[in-house]
């Protein structure tokens, strides 16, 4: 059972700072500013002649490898996108032998992710997984991988297996960009962000009571949006996604961007904006998007940076601690963890059955 705790999300947003930990021990490499990662199979020859990244998951392990394609991208400078494995299979995809097709599942039972990676490998595609569950149909399918070390995690909605899903992309393109363009001072630049991420996920976690106030006032709003751009969408998604998982709010995410094509018309009081504005080259784009909704009298809940100046807009602020940039999403996505959760609690939801919905879908 969850021992002291009222539910297993609960425990397992707690178990995160150690659990990450144990996805980074061992395979980091400070003398050459990489990742070891032997479970991959792959050579440095072959790791060298990949020229495109596919990610394949669904539900949070989808978005976490939103998450992680844009970190291969920037730190390994190939391009690289996500897809949710649920559709890959339905569009009869092209099979490329030099793209790495990577496979993404915290149980590893997922049907529709076991199937993408069956139609790549008929295909003759070389797939790795990113899977939590060892021995599991989807780590058993694949070419070789990277286990996720984050222990059992039985509530729904997913916290510390995605967390290390996200870490480990982080190896992943670690390892992809040294053998590659990436220097051995920005691999070690990493590897010091990294070693950080443990304990800066404890300090989020230890700021509950301030996020449970702004959850539970979030939790009256029959909808609301999550929004977020480039690295910070991805992290609006997962936040939605958990949202909606477990409040049964109705919370969808957009490219903050894309607000003034079509949302900012649905913008009221009653709808409120939770948004991710880090600290990096859009965060004056993302300040201005926020004044859009201010003016139309949008509640805001503001994940951010300490000391980004939000101007004179009126928004409820959550400062996570500063890592290195291609490092942020994973910082910016455990407050939306904790806000789901306590909008759930706050509801008197079973934050650990959420109703429709199951753990590990093996059916189509
Ligand atoms: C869904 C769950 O059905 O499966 C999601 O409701 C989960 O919470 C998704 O993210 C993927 O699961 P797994 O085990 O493949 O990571």
């Amino acid at each position: 059972d969850a021992g002291e705790h009222d539910s297993f999300m609960y425990k397992e947003m707690l178990e995160q700072p150690a659990a990450a930990e144990r996805v980074l021990r061992g395979r980091l490499d400070e003398r050459f500013g990489t990742a070891h990662l032997g479970g991959l199979n792959m050579d440095p020859r072959e790791t060298r002649a990949i020229r495109r990244v596919k990610i394949l998951g669904c539900g949070s392990a989808y978005y976490v490898g939103q998450m992680g394609a844009a970190l291969v991208e920037e730190l390994a400078r190939i391009p690289a996108d996500a897809e949710a494995a649920s559709e890959f299979r339905y569009r009869d995809p092209v099979i490329e032998p030099d793209t790495l097709y990577v496979a993404v599942s915290q149980s590893g039972e997922t049907l529709d992710t076991l199937l993408a990676v069956q139609e790549i490998r008929r295909k003759g595609g070389r797939v790795v997984g990113l899977v939590n569950v060892v021995g599991s149909a989807i780590a058993r399918a694949c070419d070789g991988g990277i286990y996720l070390h984050a222990g059992p995690e039985v509530a729904v909605a997913s916290t510390k297996a995605l967390t290390n899903m996200f870490l480990g992309f982080a190896l992943l393109s670690l390892q992809l960009g040294r053998v590659r363009d990436l220097s051995i001072a920005d691999g070690n630049r990493l590897i010091a962000g990294l070693a950080r991420i443990p304990e800066q996920i404890a300090e989020i976690l230890q700021r509950e009571e301030e996020l449970a106030e702004v959850a539970r006032r979030l939790a009256g709003s029959e909808s609301l949006f999550f929004i977020g751009r480039v690295r910070g969408f991805p992290v609006a998604r997962e936040g939605a996604q958990k949202f909606k998982e477990i409040s049964y709010r109705h919370a969808e995410a957009y490219q903050t961007s894309e607000l003034k094509h079509g949302p900012l018309a649905l913008i009221s009081e009653g709808v409120p904006t939770v948004a991710i504005v880090p600290d990096d080259e859009l965060t004056s784009r993302n300040v201005g998007a926020l004044h859009e909704i201010a003016a139309r009298r949008g509640p805001l809940v503001v994940v951010t940076h300490e000391g980004v100046d939000l101007g004179d807009v009126d928004a409820m602020r959550i400062d996570v601690p500063r890592n290195e940039r291609e490092l942020d999403p994973i910082l910016l996505t455990v407050p939306l963890q904790v806000l789901a959760y306590h909008a759930a609690l706050h509801l008197g939801h079973d934050i650990d059955k959420p109703r429709n919905l199951a753990k590990s879908v093996t059916v189509e």
